[in-house]
């Protein structure tokens, strides 16, 4: 299909952190010519700081609803890609208002390949007790009708195998 036929309905990424959401993300957007949005960049800009200091000095309630917000202008737009920050699509609300406008995929990853990318906690604040989090999630992130394995796969071949599903879900 040619990029000029392509679906206006946003493409949406979530999944636990580590599972390469941002730099999967970046590579559709390349590949279809869309605009990429990280929800953590447009949440550090309108805070004015970064993910670790909104959490040191509001705490995570804070970002929450900040997280919230920007969900909720997000989905009112077409046409982009979005990585979103792993617990966006944790909350109902936020899930259910970039179901509406966008084709939301859920990435996975083994635990061994997440403790890999998070060992060194830089710039994620949750990173520290991800396991328990991780099982609190686990049933939140299977509501998630598409789900993607990305083990042993690279950012290009999960890319166009998202962008391939999402061209079949949208026809
Ligand atoms: C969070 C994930 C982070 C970021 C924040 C909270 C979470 O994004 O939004 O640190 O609750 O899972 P990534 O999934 O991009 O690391």
């Amino acid at each position: 299909m040619a990029i000029q036929n392509d679906p206006p309905r946003n493409i949406v990424l979530t999944g636990f952190m580590g599972v390469g959401k941002t730099t999967i993300g970046k590579r559709i957007a390349e590949f279809v010519q869309r605009r990429f949005t990280d929800s953590d960049d447009v949440i550090m800009a309108r805070a004015g700081m970064t993910i670790p200091e909104i959490f040191a000095q509001h705490g995570e309630a804070y970002f929450r609803g900040l997280e919230r917000e920007i969900a909720l202008e997000l989905a009112t737009q077409e046409r982009v890609v979005i990585a979103t920050g792993g617990g966006m699509l944790v909350d109902e609300v936020n899930r259910a208002a970039l179901s509406a406008t966008g084709f939301v995929v859920c990435l996975d990853a083994p635990p061994d390949l997440i403790e890999e990318r998070l060992k060194h906690g830089v710039g994620r604040p949750l990173a520290q007790n991800w396991r328990e989090l991780y099982e609190k999630r686990r049933a939140a992130y299977q509501v998630i009708p598409v789900h993607i394995d990305v083990n042993g796969k690279t950012a290009d071949q999960l890319a166009q195998e998202i962008i391939a599903l999402w061209r079949t879900a949208s026809t």
